[in-house]
């Protein structure tokens, strides 16, 4: 039988803090994997990896993300405070290395695109720069931030104004097949996973049986 590990609360506090933060930022599952593409209004370029985009709501579209404590500066936060406009970049197989190194800590006048070989492009409707590279693209407005009282981490909510990706990607529904853009999901603070679709299930409603809709 396979041993069973159990950590109540004490023992999780007494974890190393870095031992600690590999541990938690796991244990909740596997997360998106994106780059958020910044401008300040001086027009230095900003990109970092962020592993905690969500969706809040398909109508009217907003996501969010958690930033972590402003105490020591954060270009991301400061940008979309400056220029209330933000990119998502999906992060794919072929730019996980250049993704990860955006997370250090480079000056401010430095832009990560340059830093990390990754190339920056812009459309009229958006101040904030694209990943070139990245097939899902998607443009946001800053609509307001809520402070996590609790850790000093603040969720930042944006509107989405533009979508790009690949026609081969969107199916007739609606639905985005991110295993044909080569997207590539987050394992802890430091991993990069390749995942593999197992199949699209039917609408779950009490009493019905769960079928499958792929290539429906
Ligand atoms: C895999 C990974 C995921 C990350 N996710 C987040 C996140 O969700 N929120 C955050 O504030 N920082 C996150 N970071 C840290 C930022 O990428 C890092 O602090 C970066 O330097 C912030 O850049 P900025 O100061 O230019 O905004 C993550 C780092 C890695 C390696």
């Amino acid at each position: 039988m396979k041993k069973i590990l159990h950590f109540d609360k004490t023992a999780i506090n007494a974890m190393e803090n870095r031992y600690r933060a590999n541990f938690i930022n796991s244990v909740t599952g596997y997360k998106s994997a994106n780059l958020i593409g910044t401008i300040s209004s001086d027009g230095i370029e900003n990109l970092a990896v962020f592993s905690s985009v969500t969706h809040l709501g398909s109508n009217p579209s907003l996501i969010g993300f958690i930033t972590r404590p402003t105490t020591v500066p954060r270009h991301t936060y400061k940008n979309i405070h400056q220029t209330k406009e933000f990119t998502v970049n999906h992060i794919h197989t072929d730019i996980i290395k250049n993704a990860h190194q955006t997370a250090a800590r480079y000056d401010e006048h430095i832009s990560e695109f340059d830093a990390v070989g990754l190339d920056a492009n812009y459309i009229d409707s958006c101040k904030a720069p694209f990943v070139a590279q990245a097939h899902i693209k998607i443009a946001c407005k800053f609509v307001n931030e809520y402070a996590i009282k609790e850790n000093g981490t603040v969720l930042i909510v944006g509107a989405i104004n533009e979508v790009f990706l690949p026609e081969s990607a969107l199916e007739n529904d609606g639905w985005i097949n991110l295993e044909a853009t080569k997207g590539v999901t987050i394992n802890g603070l430091d991993s990069y996973s390749k995942p593999q679709l197992l199949d699209r299930l039917s609408y779950a409603k009490p009493d019905h049986p769960i079928t499958s809709i792929r290539n429906k």
